[in-house]
C-alpha cells in the first residue's frame, strides 16, 4: 500500500536487521505512525493491545517476535517461554498459533548458534508467503466479482459489503476479503463497498474505510445494523469478509456481527463469501461452535468510544450510563451453511470438509 508516496508493508525488519518496525493501528485513521519491536515485551503488547490485528498479520508479528526475543538466548527453555507468552496474547486467531508452531519446529531442529539468524529468515519468507497467499485470494476473488459484473450486463455498479477489516492491515499486504476489491477495481470493474463500522473497535470505520480511501476505491460508511435494510432493497451484489479461524468442516470464526450478516444475505439470496489464506484453516476441529475460543475484551470498549475532535485532539467518551455492565464477545461463529463459498490461494471450494480437501488435498484425513 502506498501512504504518502512510500510503498509500505504493514511489518518490516528495521534498517539495523535486529528489530523490526509496525504501524500503530490504534491510531489511525488519524495518525500514521510506526512503532519498533526491539523485544518480547514488546511483541506481545503490540498484538494483546491491537497495534497490530487482523490474523494473518498476528502470525506474522509473532514470527518476527520470536525473532527478537531471542538475542540472548536461543535455548529451548527460552523457544518454550516466547512460545507461551506469544500464544497467550490472543486467543481466536489461529494464525498465531500457526506461526508459532512453525517456528518452534524449525528452531528447535537447529544447533543454539543457528537458531537466530534461521528464526529472521523464516519470519520474512512467512511475510513474503502471506503476501503471495493475499495476492492469489485477489485474482481468484476478482474473477467471482467479474463473474457477477457479467450476470448484471456490465451495467451500473457492483455493490460488496464487508464487515471489520480485512485488507491491507490485516495481513502483510493486499488483504484477504479486501484484495478482490483492489483486484477488481484495478481491472476497471466498478466497485463500491458497504463498509460495516464494526463496534465496538471500529475497524471497519477506521481502517477499512481508510484503506479503501487510500487506493480509490468507492465505499460508504455505515452503521453495524445497516446491511439487513440494504440487502432486502438489493443494494447488495454480495458479502464478502474475512475470517480470523475457519474449521476443517467449514464453519468461519469472524468478527462479532458477521454471524448476523450471514443471516441477512441467506434471508435475502445474496452470496456470501469468506476469504482467507489457508494458514487460518485449523484442521484440528470440526465444529466452530463448540471448539473455536471467542475472545472476550475489555467491557470499556462498549461503555466508552474514543475518536478525535475536529480541533484534532483525541478523546473518550462514555456512552453507557454509570452502573450499566457491558458485555464485549470480540468474534462469532458462521455455521457453513451460510456460506456460498470459501476463496483461498488456491480456488474457490465449498465451506465443507469435501470443498477444503479438494483444494488441499495434502490435509484429506482417510
Ligand atoms: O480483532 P481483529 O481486528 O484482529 O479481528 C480481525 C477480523 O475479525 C477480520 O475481519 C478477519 O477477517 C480476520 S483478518 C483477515
Amino acid at each position: 500500500m502506498n501512504v504518502e508516496g512510500k510503498a509500505y508493508r504493514t511489518i518490516w525488519l528495521a534498517q539495523d536487521g535486529k528489530t523490526v518496525e509496525i504501524i500503530d493501528q490504534t491510531k489511525l485513521p488519524h495518525e500514521f505512525t510506526t512503532v519498533r519491536l526491539s523485544n518480547l515485551e514488546d511483541a506481545a503488547r503490540a498484538i494483546r493491545d491491537m497495534l497490530v490485528r487482523g490474523a494473518p498479520l498476528i502470525g506474522a508479528t509473532a514470527a518476527y517476535g520470536v525473532c527478537v526475543a531471542l538475542e540472548d538466548d536461543a535455548s529451548d527453555a527460552r523457544i518454550a517461554q516466547v512460545y507461551e507468552t506469544l500464544l497467550s496474547t490472543r486467543p481466536t486467531a489461529v494464525n498465531l498459533r500457526w506461526a508459532l508452531d512453525d517456528m518452534r519446529a524449525r528452531l528447535l531442529a537447529l544447533p543454539r548458534e543457528q537458531r537466530q539468524r534461521a528464526a529472521y529468515r523464516r519470519a520474512a519468507e512467512i511475510c513474503d508467503e502471506d503476501v503471495e497467499i493475499c495476492s492469489s485470494i485477489g485474482d481468484h476473488g476478482r474473477d467471482l466479482i467479474s463473474g457477477l459484473w457479467e450476470a448484471k450486463d456490465r451495467k451500473g455498479v457492483i455493490n460488496l459489503l464487508t464487515h471489520c477489516n480485512a485488507g491491507w492491515l490485516a495481513t502483510v499486504d493486499w488483504g484477504t476479503a479486501i484484495a478482490p476489491i483492489y483486484k477488481a477495481h484495478d481491472a476497471g470493474i466498478p466497485v463500491h463497498v458497504w463498509v460495516d463500522e464494526t463496534r465496538p473497535r471500529n475497524q471497519g470505520a477506521s481502517l477499512t474505510a481508510w484503506e479503501l480511501g487510500r487506493h480509490g476505491v468507492p465505499h460508504t460508511v455505515i452503521v453495524d445494523n445497516v446491511g439487513g435494510h440494504l440487502m432486502q432493497h438489493g443494494q447488495v451484489d454480495a458479502c464478502i469478509v474475512g475470517t480470523d479461524r475457519t474449521t476443517a468442516g467449514g464453519d468461519v470464526c469472524n468478527k462479532i456481527g458477521t454471524y448476523l450478516k450471514a443471516l441477512a444475505a441467506d434471508a435475502n439470496s445474496v452470496p456470501f463469501y469468506v476469504a482467507l489464506p489457508s494458514p487460518t484453516i485449523d484442521w484440528t476441529i470440526e465444529d466452530g461452535l463448540r471448539d473455536i475460543p471467542i475472545e472476550q475484551r475489555d467491557a470499556s470498549e462498549v461503555s466508552h468510544i474514543t475518536g478525535r475532535t475536529d480541533q484534532g485532539d483525541v478523546a473518550t467518551v462514555k456512552l453507557t450510563p454509570d452502573g450499566s455492565p457491558a458485555a464485549n464477545y470480540a468474534f462469532d461463529v458462521t455455521p457453513a451453511r451460510y456460506v456460498t463459498g470459501l476463496i483461498t490461494e488456491r480456488g474457490v471450494c465449498a465451506a465443507s470438509r469435501d470443498g477444503l480437501e479438494a483444494l488441499f488435498p495434502e490435509r484429506k484425513t482417510l
